[in-house]
């Protein structure tokens, strides 16, 4: 029957699809194997003038943030801190993001021996932040208006210990005036914060990043609570200025393992981790005892 049509679908997981009915001729099958969208035997095509028509089947899956809050504190003035769990599909994500996930980890379980924190503290560990900001971007939007109002500031760490690294703080004021402007009031107090510890008692220069929505922090800023964190940089060039006083090489990516196969075990620098480290646990115990420079 020259022109009957059969829709035949790529069973492929991974999606997009391609591939040429030449291949599927041949005998090629992909990973998920293909089957015919009307449900009719793949054999009843032979010799058929067909069509085809690609399409890739996304595999659903269910995903999770993993959320725990001091005993104490005040729940009406919460301090949150997260890290997206998840990693790209192409590797094992140590330093996107192993690196703020365990730092994270490490914050939480020292302040939780602690005995009293005036404001209560939340860690979040997000997933599929790779997939959209999906787990944090959830979280958010679960909130009544009352419960977000309830959050004083958000902390984040994706990427903190990068081999090439960079020792960049959210920029909260927007005085790098990258054009994405600055994040809700109070957040350019705590980019002060950050970097008062870093250059103050770590002695390390910092600069500026600015808030170009590709990290957890996107929800949290949009509906209008102030924002900060640190991050040691991705696919982006070090550039001279910066090998001069943060060591590293120039003209080099920041983690040229980026959403790699390589983003594994030695893919850390594990002083800018250490430090990064001790910022976070320094300015989530600051805002533990008072929020009162953000929130006035
Ligand atoms: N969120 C990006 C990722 O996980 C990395 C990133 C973090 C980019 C922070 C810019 C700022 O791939
Ligand atoms: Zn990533
Ligand atoms: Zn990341
Ligand atoms: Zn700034």
């Amino acid at each position: 029957e020259a022109g009957a049509v059969a829709v035949l679908v790529y069973n492929n997981a991974e999606g997009p699809v391609n591939g040429t009915l030449g291949e599927v001729n041949d005998g090629y099958v992909p990973a998920g194997g293909i089957t015919r969208a009307d449900g009719e035997a793949l054999a009843a095509l032979d010799g058929k003038d067909i069509t085809l028509e690609l399409r890739a089947l996304m595999e659903e899956r269910t995903t999770y943030n993993v959320i725990a809050e001091t005993q104490t504190g005040r729940k009406d003035n919460v301090v949150m801190a997260g890290a997206h769990l998840d990693s790209a599909t192409e590797g094992p994500g140590i330093n996107d993001n192993g690196t703020g996930s365990v730092a994270l980890l490490e914050t939480a379980l020292s302040m939780g021996s602690k005995p009293e924190v005036n404001n209560a503290v939340r860690f979040a560990w997000w997933g599929a932040e790779e997939f959209g900001l999906v787990g944090s971007t959830h979280y958010v939007n679960s909130l009544s208006f009352e419960q977000q109002l309830d959050i004083a500031l958000y902390l984040n760490f994706d990427m903190i210990g990068s081999p090439n690294a960079g020792y960049f703080v959210y920029d909260g004021d927007d005085s790098a005036g990258e054009g994405s402007g600055p994040g809700p009031y109070g957040s350019a107090q705590i980019e002060r914060a950050f970097v008062d510890y870093l250059e103050g008692e770590i002695g390390v220069a910092t600069g500026e990043k600015d808030f170009d929505g590709r990290s957890d922090y996107g929800e949290f800023i949009a509906v209008g609570i102030p924002a900060g964190g640190l991050f040691t940089g991705a696919e982006g060039i070090k550039t001279e200025e910066e090998a001069a006083q943060w060591g590293g090489t120039a003209g080099e990516a920041y983690d040229s393992c980026y959403h790699q196969a390589c983003d594994d075990l030695g893919n850390v620098d594990r002083v800018a981790l250490d430090r990064n480290a001790d910022a976070m646990a320094y300015v989530t115990g600051k805002y533990a005892l008072s929020t009162e420079d953000v929130n006035g």
